[in-house]
């Protein structure tokens, strides 16, 4: 991974924003493509795509870099005290609520460039086309770059959102995947841990938000469909287990007489899928973390820590494959010489879109003469968050092959720009 931030274009394009009467502002396609390949520079992976971990070196340098872009063409950047990079038109009105546009900044560990990145991307080309307009909007349009929705270094998910909504829970507590405290990351990004409560937005100031971003799934490329209109952002359950056995000699430890954590862990790991594959109580469920110790080809594993994720739209449901989960790892504690412990649960729950949204982004789509179908989200969403302040839209572009969090995670730059396009129009129609 390398460090060096590109720099900063000087103008950009046409050069800071000036007030021009266009009856139809448009975005510039190009503009919004140099930001995206810009952006994935920062945490560039050697093994191929991104890994621009929240609140690591490459995440904060990204921050910076877009707060530079943003100042640079006359737009206002600030950083809240949770590390949510806000930007705003000069003289932005605090008189009407904001039509909040954006994503988040973060990528999973070698993931894509375009998870996030390019909703921030077509979030900043959409507010510097309405401030160079005057076009008269009944909010005051805002864009913000939310900080570790992902969650993989900090394993806090979504955590600028929840900010953003005054739902943090013991922040303070914070610490990334080895025990380290966020304070010092956070300090450093412009942010700071003891002030986050600062960073909630108050009731009525968000009139609406707009997400854009990558579908991430097979849905729409398989269609052949440009523009998603998403009316459901899915829920999620994550549990992070504990299974503890015996650790011991490999070569020395009778079979029968052994507590392999790994072995029991192993059976969880299936019992987890069967839970979405073969009893279908939720649309899908994953192990993604397995960490064994002491992790050496000579000793009978003693301790693994897994995660387990079952995701589903309905809440009925996801609750149901919950107490399946659980139901599993009390099967394997009861078995005989390992313990299996549920050391934590995190909820989110599924969260439709405001309908009013979705028929906004349908007519925008529609006037651009766009292709386009209601759809849910697999994905979560940092608008599901925000759903508990304001009404929510999305809007998704098809992935190629519906790869996402995967180095390989691409889209048309046709499609791309189509989804500023509609972002835009939305805004617009707002
Ligand atoms: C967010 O990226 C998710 O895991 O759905
Ligand atoms: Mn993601
Ligand atoms: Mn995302």
């Amino acid at each position: 991974m390398t460090s060096t931030p590109p720099a900063v274009r000087s103008p950009r394009s046409a050069g800071n924003v000036g007030v021009a009467a266009d009856p139809e502002p448009r975005v510039d396609g190009a503009r919004v493509l140099r930001t995206v390949e810009e952006l994935a520079w920062f945490g560039a992976d050697e093994r191929g795509g991104v890994s621009r971990l929240g609140f690591s070196p490459a995440d904060d340098e990204a921050r910076r870099y877009l707060a530079d872009a943003a100042r640079e063409v006359g737009l206002v950047p600030t950083v809240d005290p949770a590390g949510n990079l806000i930007v705003r038109r000069p003289g932005a009105r605090t008189d009407v609520p904001a039509l909040l546009m954006g994503s988040h900044l973060d990528s999973v560990s070698n993931g894509g460039r375009l998870d996030g990145a390019y909703g921030v991307a077509a979030a900043w080309e959409v507010l510097r086309v309405l401030a160079a307009h005057d076009t008269p909007l009944r909010y005051e349009p805002v864009a913000i770059a939310f900080a570790n929705e992902e969650g993989s270094l900090f394993p806090y998910p979504f955590w600028g959102s929840l900010a953003v909504v005054g739902q943090l829970d013991n922040p303070e507590d914070a610490t990334d995947v080895n025990g380290a405290s966020l304070r010092r990351p956070l300090r450093e990004t412009g942010g700071d841990l003891d002030r986050t409560a600062e960073a909630a937005w108050p009731p009525g100031s968000v009139g609406a938000y707009l997400e854009l971003h990558i579908e991430q799934g097979p849905v729409l490329e398989r269609a052949g469909v440009t523009i998603g209109v998403v009316d459901a952002v899915v829920g999620r359950t994550i549990f992070d287990l504990v299974v503890t056995g015996r650790q011991n000699h490999a070569g020395t430890t009778p079979m029968d007489g052994r507590a392999d954590a790994l072995t029991a862990a192993a059976r969880l790991v299936l019992a987890v899928e069967s839970v979405a594959r073969d009893r279908k109580l939720c649309a899908v469920a994953t192990v993604g973390v397995l960490t064994i110790e002491p992790g050496v080809t000579n000793a009978v594993p003693g301790l693994v820590r897994m995660s387990a994720e079952i995701r589903d739209n309905r809440a009925d449901r996801l609750a149901t494959a919950e107490a399946a989960v659980l139901a599993e790892v009390a099967r394997v504690d009861s078995a005989g010489e390992v313990d299996a412990t549920v050391r934590a649960v995190t909820r989110f729950g599924p969260v439709p879109t405001e309908p009013a949204l979705r028929d906004v982004i349908t007519a925008a789509a529609r006037e651009l003469g766009l292709s386009h179908r209601t759809m849910p989200s697999g994905a979560g969403h940092d608008a599901q968050i925000i759903a508990a302040i304001a009404p929510i839209g999305m809007i998704f572009v098809p992935s190629r092959g519906g790869v996402s969090h995967a180095p390989d995670e691409d889209s048309d730059d046709a499609h791309l720009i189509a989804g500023a396009e509609v972002l835009l129009r939305a805004a617009l129609r707002l």
